[in-house]
């Protein structure tokens, strides 16, 4: 994967997967490797974010490594109309790595198209966001000591969220069952089942999950996305559907963990928070280790 851009979960193989779940956990036992010495990582986040960007920058400071870039577009020559595919050459010239976040769907692989130095999409619109899949990977693995034959539901947008259909497409290298949990208004979109009717995985739709979750090895909740409505009346409708609440895992099973991407709203209750299976915060934290091992990856710093 060596000055391999990552665009897609689909660029990694599941070896190249594995690969980042084992080094994730090798840099959480060591995290103060100073491997990126003398390298800059450009960090450019055209739409706001919280852990994808900190954790990111946790992770090259950790490593060593210098950053530059911005945490919103408005500081940076974009509003006096430089185009994405100017600011991209320049911010390759100046850097080895660029760490980018974009609201427009495709703008990372049309990036990494105009990029001398390896790009890594850190979410694109509804698309894909493989940085959050590979944390979420390490997670799981780490809670279930595997990642085969596990029984996943995805609770809440199935539509617009990039990180259930990143999740969706690595997990298929593992004998998954999915459970989809959404309003009509956001399932998972028809792509997503083709694909699994293709390869031949399981995967059953619902509408409601409080009746259904003791079957589940992992709850991944994800939050309605308030900025991906066009019409916020359809918001409106929809905000509130799911409430995950401490009462409603009583007889689940007791390997299940609760991941959420963040940041949540109301979909998980805080009575849940301090439930031994709530994960959602340890997961986060595992996004520094899953990044170190990303970007160490990347730049070939490691066999
Ligand atoms: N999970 C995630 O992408 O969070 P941020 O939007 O805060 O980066």
């Amino acid at each position: 994967m060596k000055n391999k851009s990552l665009v897609s979960i689909t660029d990694f193989s599941k070896d190249e997967i594995m690969r980042i779940v084992e080094l994730a956990s090798e840099f959480e036992a060591n995290p103060n490797q100073k491997l990126l010495d003398s390298k800059v990582v450009a960090t450019l986040f055209f739409e706001p974010s919280t852990r994808t960007r900190l954790s990111f920058e946790t992770a090259i400071t950790r490593l060593g490594g210098g950053i530059i870039g911005f945490s919103d577009s408005s500081s940076s020559s974009t509003t006096k109309g430089e185009t994405l595919k100017d600011t991209i050459k320049m911010v390759s010239n100046y850097s080895d790595l660029i760490v980018m976040r974009h609201p427009l769907e495709g703008a990372a692989r049309y990036a990494s198209e105009q990029s001398s130095v390896p790009i890594i999409n850190a979410g694109d619109g509804a698309n894909q966001h493989p940085t959050q899949t590979l944390l979420d990977l390490y997670s799981i693995y780490k809670t279930q000591g595997t990642l085969d034959n596990l029984n996943i539901f995805m609770v809440g947008d199935l539509k617009y969220g990039r990180t259930v259909h990143s999740l969706l497409m690595a997990m298929s290298h593992f004998n998954t069952t999915f459970n989809f949990i959404a309003p009509d208004s956001l399932k998972m979109p028809d792509e997503y089942k083709l694909f699994l009717d293709s390869i031949g995985i399981k995967y059953y739709e619902h509408k409601e999950f409080t009746d259904i979750i003791s079957e589940a090895d992992i709850l991944y909740m994800t939050r309605v996305q308030r900025e991906r409505f066009s019409d916020p009346i359809e918001y409106e409708k929809v905000k509130n559907v799911y409430v995950l609440r401490n009462s409603m895992l009583n007889h689940t099973k007791d390997n299940l963990r609760i991941l959420h991407p963040l940041p949540r709203v109301n979909e998980i209750h805080t009575d849940v928070d301090d439930n031994p299976k709530a994960y959602y915060f340890q997961q986060a934290e595992n996004g520094v280790y899953a990044r170190m091992a990303i970007i160490a990856s990347i730049l070939g710093l490691v066999k």
